[in-house]
């Protein structure tokens, strides 16, 4: 017979009292009275005495075997000697256990242990504290256990929750839901524990720290009673069994699972396998005490006790049953600080490193869009109520009225718009699942979408019910051999139902599905609710979309932001100020001779490579940037400022190495003439001071300047820039400055077609520099840009600077090449413009590219001049060579060499005018002329005729452009052509996008 077929012991206390007197010499002179204490099988007594002191008395079931006993005596004699366990652990009083006979005559082993004074875990209320003391109490118990072990703890035993296989007989005794319940865990359980049992750590088990066996004292689990249920089994059982009961009763399972779990894993660390395996324990513990409850009920109708947890057991197993066992998993796995499954970190690695393509028709960047907000202070959803029709037009018109095609609907974003049962929170029903974890894509009705990668169909189904997805289609993705992940798409309308099967390959790209109208979507507007997930948890039909705000920290690992798929810009996600504010703001407070550029101007918050993003999350390919020569945000050049930022920012009179290390780098790259720099902070700095230099170098003044030249903003180089004195607000040529005719052979005074065309340009500068001879003036210096960038992307012929170069030398006056365009390998062929032209010029002036935004420019000279300019007067420039502009004009200079991006420059430039040349050839009365090298470019329009300037055609393609997303400018005298200088990463596709919209234009003019 087993104890649970046997009746308790049958006492007579008075008997009793008597027995224990002449037994025990600790109780034989005191007053004795016994109070009855809970117990399913065995009998047992609070002895209380007349010193105060008292003791629990055990005597066991009849049947009980005396090894289980001995078992237990010898758990409780080595557990008072570890230190972490020893105060909670009731002492042994007895020195060998005894015999009694009950009332019946039967023989029942007796044993006397200390009591530990308290309340019982189950009749006190429970607090964080106190929870993480039981998780420490089960954490050393799990502990000190490891080491421990008598052949009598392997046995089978009922309350075993790693083994309910017995239960399967015993299910014909419970009816309807109740049955079913019970099957669906004896299932779980067979997957969850029966298969992994293998996996899991044994070792001697408590096997009931009950809320009737843990006793307590101010918010603290002080002790752990009755050794009963020993046995070996997995070390995790007792982390189970105790939850089991701990969970019982509680709105808020996620708090009590995080306290206990968190500090029993901190002393004993869970393994990845037990944590497979706790929460089913959880709950075959649960299914055990229904099932226990309902077997011994009938036997023993008397025994209160045995059916004490029996309803609480009930409603936990309901709670428990509802919660994906997944999702337990994963919290456990997250409280104990492992990824929360085996794909994390390559999915999140896959995420981060691939493009994917668009799920609309267009690319989600080249559409602007605005949020659309469900938050609860939200123009959309403020006093909500679920109406569909009339929210649609609402987010319809203020998509119109922000300009956008599309609205965006947040990640993370708390909302107050899921109504209904279904979303209250399963872990803690107070709160509610709220939190959205996908991305939303208002459009409308109909709106193709497709897939962003390859995959296959996972889950097609129809979630018709009100608020769900309506058709919905989850796609499975293979990254690797091992690992995949899902994406979901909510929302839909029916026909994806039709064209797609489960099992079904996608090809990236492909369209699976169009938006579907409230009427099938679940009753909202329009839109795609966009998700990612790990993992599909066993989910067969639908998946959960909201959070409740304790799990968003774990569903955001789950379903991680989509827009590591969608690519939207995120400075669109922040809150931006209006495009009409920030004009305003400036209007007031900056000058207005500043321009903006385009009709509709643009807010751009950020930028990458040859990419601008602006407010409403659209990508600009940036044309025209030749300052962000390396890229937009480069992150080794703002690494290369940060570091040297950190460290040290000075001015040139004191030694540092940095400043030597890129003199000598930046000087490598000019002809060995030039070996003497000065550093500067702009292009006009730059100029300022080769004029002052060759000033000095020549004592003269007068300058020969190029026509429609640029030079600088400074006063002096206002009037060396025809391209400034000569227009608007100029006031003309000073006395000391004369003009060299742009050699412009398509619209300049002499022209391709005249014989000996370029020589004519050479002799007028002949002409012009003996006439300030003449005049009995001398000439310091001549002035040209390597390529007039201003003059519009003029090419300077064949052998032009040779012989102006000539003519200015022969007066002793100085040659300077202005590359503060041009410079730092854009042209393609050489580092620097000028080395086309077979010379070498006497001072050469540097800038915008030179620190990819960062003011720093330079002059370099030769060593005589110089010196000569060291004359006695220091020059000193406060910010001009600091380390820190330094270490990042070293660092272009390295970014250069290692991404090959003159090589980059000559490739995709020679690309590029091939492709406009095509364009031309099919547009001859619109385009005279395509030049240009490497990237530095211009496309010459015009009206009809071969020359004729056509400034409003320039303007009209620069607007359509940026319409397009694409950032041009115009330049030149008659502001007639396009001008190209983007960052020197800009590559094929780019000029394949640029050259088939401007097609695009040109086909509709
Ligand atoms: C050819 C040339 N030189 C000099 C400058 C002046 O440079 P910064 O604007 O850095 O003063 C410019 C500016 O556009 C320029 O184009």
């Amino acid at each position: 017979m087993s104890v649970y077929n046997s009746v308790p012991p049958k006492i007579n206390q008075i008997y009793l009292i008597k027995w224990l007197k002449e037994n025990y010499s600790i109780l034989s002179n005191k007053s004795i009275s016994l109070k009855n204490l809970n117990s399913e099988r065995d009998k047992n007594f609070l002895v209380n005495t007349n010193t105060k002191q008292k003791y629990v008395l055990k005597i066991s079931n009849p049947e009980e075997s005396k090894k289980i006993l001995d078992l237990q005596d010898y758990v409780l004699d080595n557990l008072a000697k570890r230190t972490s366990l020893n105060q909670y652990i009731p002492k042994k009083i007895h020195s060998s256990i005894k015999i009694y006979s009950d009332l019946i005559n039967r023989k029942c082993f007796v044993r006397l242990l200390t009591y530990i004074n308290g309340k019982m875990y189950a009749s006190v209320r429970h607090n964080g504290f106190l929870e993480e003391s039981l998780g420490m109490l089960l954490g050393n118990l799990s502990k000190e256990l490891q080491n421990l072990i008598q052949p009598s703890a392997f046995r089978k035993f009922e309350w075993d929750p790693s083994n309910i296989s017995w239960v399967i007989k015993e299910v014909s005794m419970f009816k309807g839901k109740n049955k079913e319940l019970i099957i669906n865990n004896l299932n779980e359980h067979n997957l969850f524990v029966k298969k992994n049992l293998k996996k899991l750590r044994f070792s001697l088990t408590h096997g009931d720290a009950n809320n009737y066996n843990l006793v307590v004292k101010k918010n603290k689990v002080l002790g752990l009673l009755d050794y009963g249920d020993m046995l070996y089994a997995p070390t995790i059982n007792d982390l189970a069994v105790s939850l089991s009961y701990a969970l019982m009763n509680k709105n808020d399972l996620y708090s009590t699972l995080k306290n206990i779990i968190i500090s029993y894993h901190k002393i004993f660390a869970i393994t990845l396998d037990e944590i497979f395996s706790l929460m089913s324990l959880v709950k075959a513990r649960l299914i055990i005490t229904v099932v226990m409850a309902e077997k011994q009920r009938k036997k023993f109708p008397d025994n209160a006790y045995l059916s004490i947890s029996e309803n609480d057991a009930w409603k936990l197993l309901y709670k428990l049953n509802y919660i994906n066992p997944y999702l337990l998993i994963f919290l456990i796995r997250d409280f104990c600080g492992y990824p929360i499954s085996k794909n994390y970190k390559s999915v999140n690695i896959f995420l981060k490193k691939n493009n994917f393509s668009s799920v609309l028709d267009n690319s989600l960047n080249q559409i602007n869009k605005s949020i659309i907000s469900f938050a609860s202070n939200s123009i959309f959803t403020r006093n909500y109520s679920h109406k569909p029709i009339s929210l649609t037009k609402t987010i319809n018109a203020h998509l119109k009225n922000n300009d956008s095609e599309i609205g965006i609907g947040l990640y993370k974003e708390k909302r107050n718009v899921y109504q209904g049962k279904n979303y209250i929170s399963q872990l803690n029903n107070k709160t509610r699942r709220d939190i959205h974890i996908g991305i939303d894509i208002f459009a409308k009705a109909g709106t193709n979408i497709r897939a962003p990668l390859d995959g296959k169909v996972f889950i097609l189904k129809d979630n018709a019910f009100e608020y769900d997805y309506g058709p919905t289609i989850i796609l499975e993705h293979k990254i690797n051999n091992l690992d995949k992940f899902y994406t979901i798409y909510g929302h839909l309308s029916k026909k994806c139902l039709k064209i797609l099967h489960v099992g079904k390959k996608i090809k990236k790209g492909e369209v699976i599905a169009e938006i579907g109208n409230y009427h099938i979507n679940g009753n909202w507007p329009p839109h795609l609710h966009f998700q990612i997930s790990l993992d599909m948890m066993g989910e067969k039909e639908n998946f959960p979309g909201v959070s409740e705000n304790i799990l968003l920290h774990l569903w955001s690992k789950i379903s991680p932001d989509p827009n590591l798929i969608l690519g939207i810009p995120n400075s669109f996600f922040k809150k931006n100020e209006s495009v009409k504010n920030l004009l305003l703001k400036r209007n007031s407070l900056i000058s207005k001779s500043l321009s903006i550029s385009y009709q509709k101007p643009l807010h751009i918050l950020e930028s990458k490579n040859q990419y601008f993003y602006d407010d409403k999350g659209r990508e600009y390919l940036d044309c025209v940037n030749n300052i962000s020569h390396v890229g937009h945000s480069h992150h080794k050049i703002h690494a290369a400022m940060v570091e040297q930022n950190l460290k040290l920012n000075t001015n040139t009179r004191y030694l540092y190495k940095i400043i030597n290390d890129y003199s000598r780098k930046l000087l490598n790259k000019f002809p060995k003439k030039l070996d003497t720099v000065f550093f500067v902070c702009t292009g006009s700095e730059a100029n300022d001071l080769a004029y002052r230099i060759a000033q000095n170098y020549t004592k003269s003044t007068d300058v020969l300047v190029m026509d429609n030249a640029y030079h600088g903003h400074t006063n002096t180089l206002i009037d060396l820039s025809p391209y400034k004195f000569n227009n608007k607000g100029g006031l003309g040529k000073k006395s000391y400055v004369h003009i060299a005719a742009m050699p412009d052979g398509l619209r300049g005074k002499w022209k391709y077609l005249e014989k000996g065309w370029i020589n004519k340009y050479i002799s007028q500068v002949k002409i012009t520099v003996d006439a300030i001879y003449k005049n009995n003036k001398t000439l310091s210096c001549f002035f040209v840009e390597s390529i007039l960038g201003c003059g519009g992307q003029i090419i300077l012929p064949p052998n032009y600077l040779k012989e102006v170069f000539k003519i200015i030398r022969k007066k002793n006056a100085l040659c300077i090449v202005d590359e503060v365009q041009t410079g730092f390998g854009r042209v393609g062929n050489y580092f620097w413009g000028f080395e086309e032209h077979g010379i070498i010029p006497d001072i050469v002036t540097l800038g915008k590219p030179m620190g990819n935004g960062h003011p720093i420019a330079a002059v370099v000279t030769t060593k005589k001049i110089a010196n000569k300019f060291n004359n006695g007067m220091e020059y000193f420039n406060s910010f001009g060579g600091n380390p820190v502009s330094c270490s990042i004009g070293n660092a272009v200079l390295d970014v250069i060499e290692s991404e090959k991006l003159q090589k980059h420059a000559k490739i995709t430039g020679d690309y590029f005018i091939k492709s406009l040349n095509k364009i031309k050839s099919k547009y001859p009365k619109y385009i005279s002329e395509v030049r240009g090298r490497g990237l530095f470019l211009g496309i010459d329009l015009i009206n009809n005729k071969y020359n004729y300037p056509n400034e409003k055609l320039a303007t009209l393609i620069i607007n359509k452009m940026r319409q397009r997303g694409i950032l041009l400018s115009t330049d030149g005298p008659y502001h007639n052509v396009i001008k190209i200088k983007p960052p020197m990463t800009f590559n094929k596709d780019n000029v394949d996008l640029v050259c088939s919209e401007l097609n695009n234009i040109f086909k509709k003019l």
